[in-house]
């Protein structure tokens, strides 16, 4: 919490090509004196994610279904964290129409990795509605994501009106803007 009694907001995400370091920090921008810390979790120590109350986490997926290499390396060493009691969200970048059968799919395992430290609450999960794809493991539900799809190859153009109307979702989930 802030000296306001705030809940404070971090964004950590790992990015191969540079696309998802982008995306991070269009919602920093958005999200302005809201947000803490911003940082490439190839510069973290695991131990930062207990610093914050919300958690915003942003991942793409590499090779056919695979995690980001620098969160491959950094998800072992989160074992000892406990992120009991903060909120986390998600947003990852995809392909999905080169990678149709997997879109996503890195998002779903960082989840249930992070899920596995003490339960933190999920919040911004994001409608499936208007992407096209065959299978993801970043499927919350037959109808949603885990939480932001963002797609640079095919639906660039969309980024901004998703990352603004998925931030609003997110403030709303933590009970900072009313519903
Ligand atoms: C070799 C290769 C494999 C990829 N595999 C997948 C995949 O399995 N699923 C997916 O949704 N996107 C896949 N992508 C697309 C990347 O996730 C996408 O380009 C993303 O924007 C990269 O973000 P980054 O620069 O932040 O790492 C792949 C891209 C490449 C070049």
């Amino acid at each position: 919490m802030t000296d306001e009694g705030m809940p404070t907001i971090a964004i950590f995400y790992g990015s191969s090509t540079g696309n998802t370091q982008e995306a991070a920090e269009k919602i920093q921008q958005e999200l302005g004196d809201f947000v803490s810390h911003v940082a490439d979790v190839v510069d973290s120590d695991p131990e930062e994610l207990s610093k914050y109350d919300i958690l915003l986490l942003g991942v793409s997926t590499w090779n056919i279904g695979e995690m980001q290499e620098d969160w491959e390396s950094f998800i072992p060493n989160m074992s000892g964290l406990n992120l009991s009691g903060k909120k986390v969200a998600f947003f990852a970048m995809g392909d999905q129409a080169g990678y149709p059968d997997n879109f996503l799919d890195a998002m779903g395992q960082l989840w249930k990795a992070v899920k596995e430290l003490g339960n933190p609450e999920l919040v911004g999960v994001w409608p499936t509605e208007g992407y096209e794809f065959d299978a993801s493991e970043g499927l919350f539900d037959e109808n949603n994501f885990v939480g932001l799809g963002l797609d640079e190859e095919n639906q660039s153009d969309m980024h901004d009106e998703r990352i603004s109307a998925w931030l609003v979702k997110v403030l709303m989930d933590c009970k900072l803007i009313p519903a």
